[in-house]
């Protein structure tokens, strides 16, 4: 007979995205429904450590949050227990600090966790609960890379928010007759650049999983200032790859934490206009694609996710991530979940229109 849930933690680790505090409530309110109490987890694992701590999260800490982006618990994309950055004399090292982790979560009588993350901190989790940590992981990241999910919150919030710069771009790009490359993010797929350069009607998409060819580009741009259209708009994947060479870097991996990607937007801006002579200009989008309110569907995604992974706990099914499987909520193993990042496959169907619709993919 397995014993009985009292008390759970929850904690959100990795990039924020819009609905991890819908997440939090659902989660919050469906245990405190069970007569459950919970705790919050600051900024990922760092509560457990000794960083910022455990907090009590009752009906008044989740009030109005559900439209609030960011996350009330903090969160950091540094925190991985079993690689702790470490200052050393002779410089940053990494510990294994996972068993800190377990004694701690013990010590404080915890008897489920909640992970809300991305494919790190879904990986960070799946290794905890193979060490015993009876855990249930909620998928979330803007860049809706994890598998066995077929949407994550917030990637629908980011398309929406990159979408919306597009269509901004459009008026001055046709004003100034000039080309517009967008970088957006999504780290090594094209989910986001896919969804937004589609809804945006960009004229090139070009994202990790089709390797773009600089002259189809070009020839792209060519085509529009020869037929009159005298501006074109390129949305690009942060992860975007040329046919003969690598993705772009803004810094490398150290201790602890990836590698950065960023650049392309630049690098192509720069290629475009000394190939085709047309002004260009290039736009990051960044950080504003993980900000801001999260949509009503990202927010139902979010609240439904945080209600099905108490459920879950209820049922003693950890090791365990909550899936949308449309029409319903499932679990999923954990490990099915981070055992390779979902691509956009080539045969979709929203490829095919954006290829339909005349879009190029550089290739
Ligand atoms: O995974 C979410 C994400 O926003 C990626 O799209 C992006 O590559 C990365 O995080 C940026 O991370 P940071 O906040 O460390 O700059």
């Amino acid at each position: 007979m397995p014993r009985p849930i009292r008390r759970i933690a929850l904690n959100t680790g990795g990039g924020d995205a819009p609905g991890l505090n819908a997440v939090i409530r659902a989660a919050v309110l469906s245990a405190i429904h069970r007569g459950w109490e919970v705790y919050g987890i600051r900024k990922g694992y760092g509560g457990l450590l000794g960083e910022d701590g455990i907090v009590r999260l009752d009906r008044e800490s989740v009030r109005g949050i559900t439209h609030l982006g960011g996350t009330i618990l903090g969160t950091t994309n540094r925190g991985n227990p079993f690689e702790w950055p470490l200052d050393t004399p002779d410089g940053i090292t990494v510990q294994d600090r996972s068993d800190e982790v377990i004694a701690a979560f013990n010590a404080h009588g915890f008897d489920a966790l909640i992970a809300i993350g991305g494919d790190g901190s879904l990986h960070i989790a799946n290794r905890l609960a193979a060490k015993g940590l009876p855990v249930v992981g909620v998928p979330k990241t803007i860049d809706n890379d994890l598998a066995c999910t077929q949407v994550t919150f917030g990637f629908h919030t980011a398309v929406q928010t990159a979408t919306d710069a597009i269509d901004k771009l459009h008026s001055t790009a046709q004003s100034h007759e000039r080309v517009f490359v967008v970088e957006v993010m999504g780290r090594h797929t094209g989910w986001i650049a896919l969804h937004s350069g589609v809804a945006g009607s960009a004229d090139v998409i070009l994202i990790p999983e089709i390797p773009y060819d600089i002259e189809k580009v070009c020839e792209k741009i060519e085509e529009r200032y020869t037929d009159g259209k005298r501006f074109a708009i390129i949305v690009a994947a942060e992860g975007a790859v040329p046919r003969d060479g690598e993705a772009v870097y803004i810094e490398p991996a150290r201790p602890g934490r990836p590698a950065r990607l960023g650049g392309i937007a630049e690098r192509l801006a720069a290629q475009i206009q000394e190939r085709t002579g047309h002004e260009t200009r290039s736009l990051v989008l960044g950080h504003l694609q993980r900000g801001g309110s999260p949509t009503a569907y990202d927010r139902l995604i979010a609240l439904r996710f945080g209600a099905a992974a108490v459920r879950l706990v209820a049922e003693h099914r950890f090791g365990t991530m909550v899936a949308l499987d449309p029409p319903t909520v499932r679990a999923v193993p954990l490990e099915d979940a981070v055992r390779g990042l979902k691509r956009v496959p080539l045969d979709s169907d929203i490829i095919e229109t954006a290829r339909d619709l005349g879009i190029s993919f550089g290739d």
